[in-house]
Formats: C-alpha cells, structure tokens, sequence
C-alpha cells in the first residue's frame, strides 16, 4: 500500500518537473488519480457564451496537455464545429444510428482537443431498446476513458434535454450576463438542476463591462438562490465584454489563440483553476449516468 503511494507521489512529482508554472496549477491532482472529469457548460438564457465559452475551455486545457472531448450537445443548433470552420462526415447520430464508429465521428481542433460534433439524433437514445442502449452505453464509457477531460456544450434553456445532460455532468458551470433577465433565466436553472441532484453549480459571468459588475450580478443570483434553495452557488470568475470577439467568430478563430488576447487567456486559465478546485463527486462515467436508464 505505502509502496503504491510511494510511486502515485513520484509519478506526481515527474509530472510537475515537466509542467510549466501554469500547467501546474491545473494539475493540481495527477492524471493518473483522476477519471475523466465532465463539465457541462450550460445557460438558462441563449446566447450568452456558452460555445465560445467552451471552445476557451477546451484550447486551454489541451495546451496545458489535458486530454479533452468536446461534445456539442447543442440538440437542436449543433454549432461548435462551425465557430471552427469545420464540416465533419460525421455526426453522433451516425453513430447511435449504427452507420459508423465512434472513432470515426471524433474530429481534431485547433490547439489539439478531440469534437464529438453535433448531437442531433441524442433524443432518438430515450426509444432505442435495451440491447443496443448498453451497448452504446459501453462505447460511449470506454471513449471517456481517453480523456481527462468531457467538455459538453448544451443548448440554453430548462428543457429536459439541456437539463439531462447538465445534471449528469460531475461539474455544472452556468454560464450568466449582467443583463435581468439572463438573471431570472439562470435562477430557474439553477432550481431545476437542484431538483435534479446537482450538488454543486459554478457560475461564470460573461460580458461583464467590469469585475465589479461581474461579482455583483454573481452576489444577486446567489442572495436568492441562498434564500429560496438554501445551496449557494461557486463563482468561478467574469469574462469581459470583447469587441475583438464577433470578429474572431466570423473569421472562425478562437479568440483566446490570436495576439494580443493574453490577458482573455490569463482569465480563461484562472476560470479553469477554480473549476479544477471544486469538489469533483463523479463515481460513475458520464454516459453512465446520462444513459442509464
Ligand atoms: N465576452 C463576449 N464579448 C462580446 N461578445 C460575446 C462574448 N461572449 C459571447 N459573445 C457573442 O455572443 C454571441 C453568442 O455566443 P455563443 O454562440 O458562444 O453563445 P451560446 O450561449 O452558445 O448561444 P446558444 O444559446 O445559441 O447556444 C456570439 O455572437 C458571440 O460573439
Ligand atoms: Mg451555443
């Protein structure tokens, strides 16, 4: 027993040698401790970053050598591999259709993280029978295994799709803006995803004009989640507004890997280490959870 500690410390300590300063915090637990963490980003109101959100997620966490999945869980607008300016073969649905491998529907982005693209077809998963739903379920888990981390992309909304997958993952990160009624939107996330046994709800402000606005909208959703719930909230940190962003988006770039967007990338880093500091509970894979049945 002393003797596989012995070696876990170190693996850990090898590990750490060879990290950046930066990487380091993100490593906080060793890999090889860890199973793939899930984090669903998520929103009660649309359009309020959730996919570029994701996609800074996903370009951090692989540069800082994290083995990423993003799975655009987007139902209906599946729209992760066009911000990149990809048109994969495939999709999931091929997949769940029996038309292809998983292998062959995972594409490479840009900084070096794998995209399960486009989720339309994932509803079909509620009436397949049983047989066929295992065995997706044990492709699926098997795929997890690949990764450090499972970045899912949903849809807004508290529909039970967008929910069914945000209240499977082993994180919840919310994403919100200033304006009232991203607010009232959130709050009523945040209550059915409580409903739904998610433990712990991290919360992103976007589109912030400053740090103080940021914390303040924080403090305004989490005073009444505090009193009507009972369960606060984790504030993981504020993204700016950026005039620099619709345009990346239309050139189909990820902001934070262009010049200039060092400090983006700073704030993106520090979202990423709060995160990492949650509490991870996962005792099961996340299609485990999210298929079974
Ligand atoms: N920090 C920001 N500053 C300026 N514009 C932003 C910022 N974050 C997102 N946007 C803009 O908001 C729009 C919506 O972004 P995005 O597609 O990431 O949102 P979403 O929450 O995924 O939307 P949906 O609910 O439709 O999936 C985009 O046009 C994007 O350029
Ligand atoms: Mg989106």
């Amino acid at each position: 027993m002393n003797d596989q500690a012995q070696r876990l410390r170190e693996l850990a300590r090898q590990k750490q040698v060879e990290n950046t300063a930066s990487e380091r915090v993100v490593n906080a637990v060793p890999t090889e401790l860890i199973k793939c963490r899930s984090i669903a980003v998520t929103s009660g109101k649309g359009g309020v970053g959730k996919t570029n959100i994701a996609l800074f997620l996903a370009v951090t966490l692989s540069t800082a050598r994290k083995r990423v999945l993003l799975m655009d869980a987007d139902l209906g607008l599946a729209n992760v591999h066009i911000l990149l300016g990809m048109a994969p073969a495939n999709n999931i649905s091929h997949f769940i259709d029996g038309d292809c491998r998983l292998e062959e529907v995972i594409c490479r982005g840009p900084g070096g993280f794998d995209i399960l693209p486009g989720a339309s077809g994932l509803e079909k998963l509620a009436n397949i029978d049983i047989g066929r739903l295992e065995l997706l379920q044990k492709e699926f888990s098997k795929l997890e295994k690949d990764y450090d981390y499972l970045l899912i992309d949903t849809g807004a909304g508290i529909g039970a799709s967008v929910t069914q997958f945000a209240s499977r993952a082993d994180t919840v990160l919310l994403v919100m803006t200033p304006e009232p009624t991203s607010l009232a939107d959130a709050y009523a996330m945040v209550k059915v995803l409580y409903e739904k046994g998610t433990r712990k709800i991290a919360v992103l402000v976007n589109m912030a004009t400053s740090e103080k606005e940021g914390t303040e909208t924080f403090d305004r959703l989490n005073a009444l989640v505090v009193k009507f719930l009972k369960k606060p909230l984790e504030m993981v940190g504020t993204l700016p507004v950026s005039r620099d962003l619709s345009r990346s988006v239309r050139r189909q770039q990820v902001l934070i890997l262009e010049k200039g967007q060092e400090q983006m990338a700073a704030r993106v880093q520090a979202i990423i280490r709060k995160l990492s500091g949650l509490t991870f509970t996962g005792r099961q894979s996340f299609f485990s959870r999210f298929l079974g049945r």
